[in-house]
């Protein structure tokens, strides 16, 4: 039988288990998908381990993330520009590594959300590895514009400096969330680590167009802080991050496997075990 995990640290409550077997009972695929703790300072043991043992791939978490990316012997150019590998696959050349969160998030949001993404205009906020992990697909997607957003500036201004090549002839601007007075977007996406300490950046008022989406690659029960300021902001759509989160799973499934799983059904019974209906 075909082994793939999740490491991580700490993983007991990974939902990645749930999906894809899901996927692979959905595809007809025969796998087994465990969930894997590492010790901090164990994570190339541990897949080491798991390839000896069978392993054909993997997905990878916090908080291994970018020694996933130095393990790999091959890497994706989304992987690449992200900096960091949230999917191994183990072949007879040896590690690949790949990053799938910027696809989840393209794809939840023009496929699931039906929120195309050329020609919006985009903002991003964080300069993060969750920024950055989107980044190159984003700019893919052919926006109109990219700004970014960060409490830090000089972070945002780093990773714009980064993209400026990528980015050809889309727009990119950083700034404050200040500086983001008097400035609209179609698309605003979360991307800081704000709701994990319960709050929201500190944005000014006025920042939605009509009709406009805001987006958070956190999830839970109810809407994260960032949400609730959206709506109270006059954002039309509002949408988490469970979505990226099968996505991602889905854009794994199909590196390991050659087939796509349909994410619909996998979503709405997350969903609803989430919200405890
Ligand atoms: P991750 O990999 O989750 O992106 P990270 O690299 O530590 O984690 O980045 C966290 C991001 O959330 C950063 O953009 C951080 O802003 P700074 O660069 O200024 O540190 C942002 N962030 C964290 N807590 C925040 C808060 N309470 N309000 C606004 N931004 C926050």
């Amino acid at each position: 039988m075909d082994r793939y995990a999740v490491i991580g640290n700490p993983i007991a409550h990974s939902k990645s288990p749930v999906i894809h077997t899901a996927f692979a009972a959905q595809t007809a695929q025969t796998l087994t998908y465990e969930a894997l703790l590492a010790p901090l300072d164990g994570f190339a043991a541990t897949v080491a381990d798991f390839r000896a043992a069978g392993g054909r791939g993997c997905n990878v978490t916090v908080p291994f993330k970018l020694e996933a990316f130095a393990l790999a012997q091959r890497r994706s150019p989304r992987a690449q520009a992200a900096g960091a590998v949230n999917t191994l696959k183990f072949d007879a050349e040896g590690i690949y590594g790949d990053n799938t969160d910027g696809a989840g998030l393209v794809r939840d949001l023009t496929h699931n959300l039906d929120c195309p993404l050329a020609g919006r205009r985009i903002l991003l906020l964080g300069a993060g590895g969750a920024a950055r992990g989107v980044m190159l697909p984003l700019l893919s997607a052919g926006p109109a514009g990219l700004t970014l957003a960060n409490r830090t500036v000089s972070r945002a201004e780093a990773l714009v400096a980064e993209f400026t090549a990528a980015a050809g002839d889309t727009p990119l601007a950083a700034g404050s969330f200040a500086d983001l007075a008097g400035s609209q977007f179609d698309v605003v996406i979360n991307a800081t680590a704000a709701s994990l300490a319960d709050e929201a950046p500190p944005l000014p008022p006025g920042l939605y167009t009509p009709g406009a989406l805001a987006y958070d690659m956190m999830y839970g029960r109810g809407d994260t802080p960032f949400l609730v300021a959206a709506r109270n902001d006059g954002a039309a759509r509002l949408a988490d991050g469970l979505g990226m989160l099968v996505e991602q799973a889905a854009e794994s499934f199909l590196l390991w496997r050659g087939v796509r799983p349909a994410t619909g059904p996998v979503l709405a019974g997350l969903r609803r075990q989430i919200e405890g209906r």
